[in-house]
């Protein structure tokens, strides 16, 4: 098959990060005789430097006219004056928005070989498997917001959470077809007991369920005591779709679970058009340029960017068993041992990847 992949390394580790994902779909694409075009764009800070904006229109372009967006990270301290008139993360923020990426998937997997990585007791966390669905183009991140100054002089500024129920219904729905697939379990997650958007959530959540899904079992839960629940009894959660603020929260705290933000890929859809695939962590500035990142949250975008995108699910899989084979090998970078253990770097990572997809792939196709 042929595919065109658009890459935005975008600012901080987002350039070596995305290299290596890089790498392991060039590695990919000739083993198993696919025909995969790269082309790179700015976005985020760098793009900030060289045009004065965080998205151009020509990144916005080449985007929808690729099959598949893979994205590394965008921000940093150069770019954080609160004064300044626009900021990285308004990039990403935007070309969500622009491509329709409204459903943002985020797998949370423990590896039995990281299990003590976390900070968390092996017996809580220990067969975890939680897909969410956190809705990305909608709620407090798009409502309408401002900052007015007052008369007496003070400020004042307000941020506006605002959902409508076609943008609950679509997310909803997409959870709860993935539910059927898996475990059969949906929960919701919202704040009903105080915000009339969350009983907007409930009410049409609680009707699509019935009227479509009655053969999933379905729980809400308050995102407060979600925030508890995630870490006592994780196990018990199959599939969670929540609103935009709730799962950026959340799935940040989530991320604790497998003991890295380093090994979180993520995946934002829409209904049509290309897919956004990006690691869950951020451009990490204190590390940038040190060649120390860990690079398996982008390759695991990847991955999800041949199953979701270009329908390539035993290439994805393939990837999938190479991270497992490298971390069960023994090889870590610096954000997966305690201080002092040995650690390798970015692109010895990203050579044990290659050197396991091989085996892998020669052990599949004797
Ligand atoms: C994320 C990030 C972004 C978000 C930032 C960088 C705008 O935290 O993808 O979770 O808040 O959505
Ligand atoms: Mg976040």
């Amino acid at each position: 098959m042929k595919a065109h992949v658009v890459l935005l390394p975008g600012d901080g580790i987002g350039p070596e990060v995305t290299r290596s994902a890089h790498r392991v779909l060039l590695d990919v694409a000739s083993r198993f005789g696919h025909h995969m075009t790269f082309e790179e764009h700015d976005i985020g800070g760098i793009s900030i430097d060289r045009y004065g904006i965080p998205l151009t229109d020509s990144t916005v372009e080449a985007c929808r006219g690729a099959h598949a967006i893979l994205l590394g990270a965008v921000g940093g301290p150069k770019w954080d004056d609160p004064n300044a008139k626009t900021r990285p993360e308004a990039g990403l923020l935007a070309i969500r928005k622009e491509l329709g990426l409204f459903a943002n998937l985020r797998p949370i997997v423990t590896f039995p070989e990281l299990l003590d990585a976390s900070p968390l007791k092996r017996h809580i966390i220990e067969g975890t498997d939680i897909l969410f669905y956190r809705e990305l183009t909608g709620g407090l991140y798009f409502g309408p917001s401002g900052c007015e100054t007052l008369e007496n002089g003070e400020q004042r500024a307000y941020s506006t959470a605002v959902y409508t129920t076609s943008e609950v219904e679509r997310i909803v729905r997409m959870a709860a077809l993935a539910a059927r697939t898996r475990r059969r379990k949906l929960t919701m997650v919202d704040k009903a007991n105080v915000l009339e958007v969350s009983r907007l959530w409930r009410r049409v959540t609680a009707r699509i369920m019935q009227d479509e899904f009655s053969d999933l079992e379905y729980e809400v839960v308050l995102v407060d005591s979600m925030a508890m629940h995630l870490l006592s009894r994780p196990k018990s959660f199959d599939v969670v779709v929540t609103s935009n603020m709730f799962g950026d929260i959340l799935t940040d705290e989530a991320s604790m679970l497998p003991g890295s933000l380093g090994m979180l890929p993520s995946a934002s859809l829409g209904n049509s058009g290309p897919g956004l695939y990006e690691p869950i962590h951020g451009s990490a500035p204190d590390i940038a340029g040190r060649g120390i990142a860990n690079p398996l949250a982008t390759i695991l975008a990847s991955a999800m960017l041949c199953r979701h995108s270009l329908g390539l699910e035993q290439e994805a899989a393939v990837i999938e068993q190479s991270v497992r084979k490298v971390l069960a090998d023994g090889f870590r970078t610096a954000d997966l041992v305690a201080r002092g253990q040995p650690s390798i770097g970015t692109e010895a990572m990203t050579d044990q990847v290659l050197s396991a997809l091989e085996q892998i792939q020669s052990t599949t196709h004797a």
